[in-house]
């Protein structure tokens, strides 16, 4: 067996990333755009367990937008299939690893086929110590933050007056509140747009691009981003160190 590469020094505690390219990475090779999303499935579990490894705290993937159900139906239930297998096919390697399981999104919007396997995915893994890794399904983030100020207005209306409301307040909302700050987004696929990915949680992230198709990507490429992470100087709107 090769090696185990040696951790980067500076790693980031919660990397998000945009898996694009799937189909791109089919469609060169000749291959129906369903062997993509297999293939990029199958990068999930290399990247997902390389970040526990390394000692990331949570990585936080978009494995289905909101926006992607204008997709044809075909494809749609292609992924979801996808979704239901991995989800099954993964709990023993998130046990062994130590890795929680975490959805975001307008998860109730799921068939109950794919909700059940996120529960139980979700249970099993509840008290493992060492990362979590989140599903962003169904995701958008401007309907993460309208159904946080629905959730504040809503508690609100129950206790009759309207609290005070700081930043950190009104991010206790937000699907998953303590994983409210992205260190490192990386997008896969060569476009450098964001997606309506996180957009509260990438406030001061740093952003990281690269034209490989994300079932391309690697545990090289993961070390290059986080590499490329520990050398930019993170000032927060502050000024520099001297
Ligand atoms: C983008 O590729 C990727 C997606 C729409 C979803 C991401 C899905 C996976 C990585 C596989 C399934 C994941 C799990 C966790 C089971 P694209 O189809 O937009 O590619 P293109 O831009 O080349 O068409």
């Amino acid at each position: 067996m090769p090696a185990l590469p040696a951790a980067p020094a500076h790693v980031p505690r919660h990397i998000a990333i945009i898996m694009d390219g799937n189909g791109r990475w089919a469609e060169q090779k000749g291959l129906p755009r369903h062997k993509g999303h297999e293939a990029g499935a199958r990068m999930v579990r290399t990247i997902t367990e390389e970040c526990a490894r390394i000692g990331v705290q949570r990585l936080t993937l978009y494995a289905f937008s909101a926006e992607n159900w204008k997709r044809p139906k075909r494809e749609i239930d292609f992924l979801m299939k996808l979704l239901k297998r991995y989800l099954a096919g993964e709990r023993p390697s998130l046990m062994k690893n130590g890795i929680r399981f975490a959805a975001i999104g307008r998860l109730h919007e799921l068939s109950p086929e794919v909700l059940a396997e996120l529960e139980k995915t979700k249970a099993v893994t509840r008290e493992n110590p060492k990362m979590t890794m989140t599903l962003a399904l169904n995701y958008g983030g401007r309907g993460e933050i309208v159904d946080a100020a629905r959730a504040f207005a809503g508690d609100a209306l129950r206790r009759g007056k309207v609290p005070e409301l700081t930043e950190d307040e009104f991010a206790r909302y937000l699907y998953d509140p303590a994983a409210a700050e992205v260190d490192l987004l990386i997008r896969t696929g060569g476009d450098h747009r964001v997606s309506n990915f996180l957009l509260w949680e990438i406030s001061y992230a740093e952003l990281w691009f690269t034209k490989d198709y994300w079932p391309d990507f690697s545990v090289a490429t993961l070390h290059a981003a986080i590499d490329d992470f520990a050398r930019r100087e993170r000032r927060f709107g502050g000024l520099a160190e001297r």
